[in-house]
Order: C-alpha cells, then structure tokens, then sequence
C-alpha cells in the first residue's frame, strides 16, 4: 500500500508533537522487513568486540582498498557486460544459469564453513596485492547472483530487462564507494514460478522453497532474488543478517521488489537503494531507526538516533532529543530513493567489522 501525503502529514505531526516518544518502527510503513531482535544485537555486538581485537592492520587495510575501489568499480562494470551477453534466457522448465567461475550445481550446494577472518586467503574473493600473505587483502569481493523470478515474460510479470541489472549492480558499487568492498555479477538465472513470484514474503514456505532450489555460493556470496510481493503489498524487500549463514546457509541473501531496481517503476523507491539498503542489512547493518530514541540505537556513533522511519525527505526533521537531526539522507532509514546518499564512516566500519568476522569478507 502506498503511503498517501495525508499519512504523510499525520506521521510527521504526531512526530513534532511528541519528539521524545520512543516507539519500534512505524505501525503505518514496513518497507524492510529485516528488525534486529535482541539477540540479532548481542551477535551483533560481539562481532564487533571481536573485529576490535583483531583490527591492528584493518584500518589500514580499508584505507588502502578504498583508493582501489575506483579500479575494481570499473573492472566490475565491464565484467557485468561480458556476463550479462553470455547469459541465457531461460524457458519455462528450463533451469540453466550461466556462472562466470563455473560452479557446478555440485559445488554451489556444498555448504562450505564460515570462513573466519583469521583465515588464510587464497580464495579469488579478494583482488588487489594477495600476493603476499597479508592476512586480510585489500579488496573483498563480493559475488553476486540475481535470481529472476517471473510471474510470465512481460515486465509486469517480473521480468525485467538485462540492462536493470546492470543499473543496479553500478548503484551497488557506486554507493558502497566509501567501503572498500567490490560487488561482482557472477550470474543471472531467470525462473518462471508464479506462486514464488506472487507469496514469496518474509518467512514463507515459497521463500524456503525458493531459496533452496536457488541460492548458490558461500557466506561471502551475495544472493538477490527478484519478486512481486503480490500479497505482501507495501514490502520492497528484506534480508538475511550476517550471523544467521552458520545455521541457514541456503536461506542467506536478499529478497527484492523487482520493480525497486533503476526504473523499475515503483514511484519514489526505483533509483535501486533498496538493495544497496538490504545489503547493508546482510552486511551486519541495522535500520538508523531501530532501537528509537534511547539506548545503542543501531549500534553506530555517528548516525544521530531516530524514533522511528522517516519517508519522503523530511530535511531537518529531529525525533529525538539528543544531538544530531534524523539521519534521513542515510541508506538505512526508509527515505525515498531520490533522499538517500549516504552511509557514515561508523556504519563502514561497523558493516566491515560483522562482515569480516561472519562472512569472511
Ligand atoms: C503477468 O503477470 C502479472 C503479475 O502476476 C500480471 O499482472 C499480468 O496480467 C500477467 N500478464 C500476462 C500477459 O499474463
């Protein structure tokens, strides 16, 4: 359900009305179904303590890859064309995928350990100087499969056009800049299923049975899979937090709108930031309005706490009375596509600190 400009008036009346009331999330907006639970923040938390431990070298360590995203950006643009040509579209009951590393079904399947961040890299995730054996390389990346599930071959039925993802895979990259971690397209695989295509939701028996027939890959492996949420209206998407690959491994990765993705259509939320918005989430990210006005909030200094989603760009709007107004330019708040442009330097930090300790990254 759309939001109309009357909910909109009202939500942001009864928030100036009552700046200091603490409330989880907004009873009138779910865009993002991924909430922290109280154990989702103490997985959370010790990860952080963990990285802390182990972080002599990383700061150095994203410094470095930073001023070696610029290149990789670039190379992963050019790789997203050569798979994107080599891909093949799928029939009804075909199911066949091209995979630039050529996996095998066999291979993706294997449930492969959690790499921890003391382990010794010769993985190809990482590029850059992994010559030497540095403990943690410069530049992790991240390969990524879109899973294409499509009610019929219009558009409408999901079936959006090569050229979508590639959009999507350059506002990936480009808004995690700052991050010093590289998204690549690894596959694309197109699947007609209508039931997945119309129930897929949070926590489904479509979704479970989506993902097992789908997903592909290890804890440093990024999985989106584009639905229509048909019954489910209102939802743009949902994700996996880093922690839960050890005891779900299949069930790991990104649920879409597919009409989220650039021009998809979706009015205000079609410039592509949900997915850099979920990722954020899979990389160990909370929403900035998680945990309201009291409390750790979402866990990072630097974005000012929020009593709850703000929507629309509501410039200056302040929920709570401790320093900083809303953080409604950040990616993890539900702001329109067109408001968001940032993640800060402690959101980085913190998505880089989980990511490394629980995905390997
Ligand atoms: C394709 O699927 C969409 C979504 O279920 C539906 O709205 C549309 O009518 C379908 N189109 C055709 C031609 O079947």
């Amino acid at each position: 359900m759309r939001l109309s400009f009357i909910t909109l008036a009202l939500v942001s009346t009864l928030v100036l009305a009552a700046p200091q009331v603490e409330e989880k999330g907004d009873d009138t907006v779910q865009l993002c179904a991924t909430h922290a639970s109280s154990e989702d923040y103490k997985l959370a938390e010790r990860a952080v303590a963990k990285a802390l431990e182990m972080e002599k070298n990383s700061e150095k360590a994203i410094l470095k890859a930073q001023l070696k995203t610029l290149g990789n950006i670039k190379n992963a643009k050019e790789d997203s064309d050569r798979i994107i040509k080599n891909s093949k579209s799928l029939g009804v009951e075909e199911y066949d995928e091209y995979d630039v590393d050529d996996l095998t079904e066999e291979d993706s399947l294997k449930t492969r350990p959690v790499p921890t961040a003391k382990s010794t890299s010769s993985s190809s995730k990482y590029e850059g100087d992994s010559n030497e054996d540095e403990e943690k390389p410069a530049i992790p990346i991240v390969r990524v499969f879109f899973n294409i599930v499509m009610a019929n071959r219009t558009f409408e039925g999901g079936n959006i056009p090569d050229q979508m993802i590639l959009r999507q895979m350059i506002v990936l990259n480009d808004n995690y800049r700052g991050s010093g971690l590289t998204f690549k397209l690894a596959g694309v695989t197109r699947i007609l299923n209508l039931d997945w295509f119309t129930n897929v939701g949070f926590d489904t028996p479509q979704e479970d049975a989506m993902k097992r027939r789908l997903h592909r890959g290890d804890a440093t492996t990024l999985n989106v899979y584009t639905v229509g949420f048909v019954t489910t209206p209102g939802l743009l998407g949902y994700a996996t937090f880093p922690w839960s690959y050890k005891d779900d491994s299949l069930n790991d990765g990104v649920v879409l709108l597919f009409k989220s993705l650039p021009g998809g259509g979706l009015l205000n939320y079609n410039l592509g930031r949900t997915l850099v918005h979920e990722v954020g989430h899979w990389l160990g990210l909370f929403h900035t309005f998680e945990g309201g006005c009291f409390g750790i909030g979402d866990g990072v200094a630097d974005t000012p706490p929020e009593a709850k989603p703000a929507v629309g760009c509501p410039v200056g709007r302040d929920t709570c009375r401790s320093a900083g107004v809303d953080p409604i330019h950040n990616y993890m708040d539900y702001t329109f596509d067109a408001c968001q442009n940032q993640f800060t330097r402690g959101q980085i930090r913190r998505a880089r600190q989980i990511s490394s300790i629980y995905r390997g990254l």
